[in-house]
């Protein structure tokens, strides 16, 4: 019998990593696969893209150059294209890679082992980049977990449809999973030693299900409510979230969940309300502020991230300026931040580009600057403070374990014994910008 021996390659976000994670569960269940590191053991090829900046379309056909050349000698390989740019480009990619053998999107690769039967059945290829509703996560196999913290999706797609985003038209509309399957999810890794819940979605704070039998809806809020009685889960990160959902509502539950971190992901993208309108985020800068000062208020010692975007159509030095004024205003922290790219269909895409590559580029590398200074003062103020870690592993060059404190920093400590899925208090001695040194004090029990 043909052995399966799967590779997947993914590119981008926490998403499409999740998503490649079910990608292969759904294959070893389904074709007995086995997963292999190695490009050149396996006779079943996958790569996830991603296509929300850069040039995806010219990184897909290099990528899949280097694989033709597999498929020469082994014409039995069986390749496939997922994710954004497979739901972006569909049919096309064929044109320039006529080997490639099944083309599917981010809502359909539940269907890949019926879909590799199906080509080896009938030599031909096949594409599938429909948006089917929420139907995959019922394909989801439970798989043995070995991890301590754990990702789950709760809502797909987005809405909103922001100037220069790809993603409401390659992950298609905003659908919330429904809440019961999310908690019986939860309850399964909760038995499988999980202990921290990482909830995704394009704008996770936008969930919003509608119970047909109760007739109500289900929103975050409700849902974090159920999360926090699942037993042994002591700790709820999510991300990412849209300040446009984050009500009142979210921001006064932190009084009552202490589960939830001190961390929170708040993507706002420029400091200049004109850049905001023009990018159609549907807020302005004072909501954004008045929404940092209320979490403040019932948390002090939050740490709010963000995204950045630089040298978007119409960006002036004023602008800009106001970004860096905004990171050092509201004291944000470690941000990711990124050169506009313009992205094919967008409505920006037919705007002006007016502001020049080389001024992009500076204008990246001051932002990263602050950005980085901000990062570092938070690090550096840990030093000598207990920080109350989940312990994840060991890393195998230092024989060092590690953990994350709530403010998403990885702190590495010695110890004789072993604390993964213990959560522990350690005395931060020393820190990098983003990673931390401790030292081990005491177990501490949640
Ligand atoms: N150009 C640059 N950055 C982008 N992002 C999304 N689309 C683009 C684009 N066209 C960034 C935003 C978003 C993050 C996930 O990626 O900052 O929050
Ligand atoms: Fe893209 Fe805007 Fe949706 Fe985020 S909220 S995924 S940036 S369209």
């Amino acid at each position: 019998m043909l052995k399966n021996k799967l590779y997947i390659k993914t590119w981008g976000c926490q998403m499409n990593e999740y998503d490649s994670s079910k990608i292969a569960d759904i294959m070893k269940n389904e074709l007995n696969c086995k997963i292999t590191t190695s490009v050149t053991n396996a006779n079943i090829l996958i790569l996830n893209t991603c296509s929300i900046r850069e040039k995806a379309q010219e990184k897909l056909f290099h990528q899949l150059g280097r694989w033709k050349n597999l498929k020469k000698k082994n014409p039995n390989i069986i390749i496939g294209v997922g994710g954004c740019v497979a739901s972006q480009e569909g049919k096309k990619i064929l044109e320039r890679a006529y080997y490639i053998d099944i083309i599917f999107g981010p809502q359909t690769f539940h269907r890949l082992p019926k879909m590799i039967y199906k080509v080896r059945q009938f030599k031909k290829y096949l594409i599938d980049i429909s948006f089917p509703k929420i139907e995959k996560f019922k394909f989801f196999p439970l798989s043995k977990i070995n991890t301590v913290s754990s990702f789950v999706t709760i809502i797909e797609g987005c809405n909103k449809y922001c100037t220069y985003c790809i993603v409401p038209y390659t992950r298609g509309k905003e659908i919330s999973r429904p809440y019961k399957d999310i908690i019986l999810e939860i309850k399964y890794l909760a038995t499988q030693g999980v202990r921290e819940i990482y909830l995704l979605g394009q704008n996770v704070n936008a969930y919003k299900y509608f119970d047909k039998e109760k007739k109500e809806y289900y929103t975050f809020v409700k849902l974090l409510k159920l999360i926090t009685k699942i037993k042994n889960i002591k700790r709820i990160r999510f991300t990412t979230n849209h300040p446009k959902h984050f009500s009142d509502e979210l921001i006064n539950i932190y009084k009552k969940i202490p589960q939830l971190v001190n961390f929170i992901h708040l993507p706002v993208q420029s400091g200049s309300d004109k850049i905001l309108y023009l990018m159609k985020r549907q807020y302005n800068i004072e909501e954004y502020t008045q929404i940092i000062h209320k979490l403040r208020n019932v948390r002090p010692l939050i740490q709010i991230s963000s995204d950045f975007i630089v040298g978007f159509p119409g960006e002036n030095k004023e602008d800009f300026n106001k970004t860096i004024s905004l990171i050092l205003d509201l004291d944000l922290d470690m941000s990711f931040s990124f050169i506009y790219s313009s992205r094919p269909g967008t409505p920006a895409s037919k705007m002006k580009d007016n502001v020049s590559i080389i001024e992009k580029k500076k204008r990246l590398y001051l932002l990263q600057y602050y950005i980085r200074q901000q990062t570092k003062k938070f690090s550096l103020k840990m030093i000598n403070t207990i920080q109350i870690i989940l312990v994840e592993g060991v890393s195998s060059q230092n024989y060092k374990y590690f953990g994350k404190t709530e403010n998403n920093r990885i702190v590495f400590f010695t110890s004789s014994k072993n604390y993964i899925g213990k959560f522990v208090k350690i005395k931060i001695i020393d820190s990098n910008i983003y990673s931390l040194y401790g030292k081990f004090i005491s177990i501490y029990d949640i």
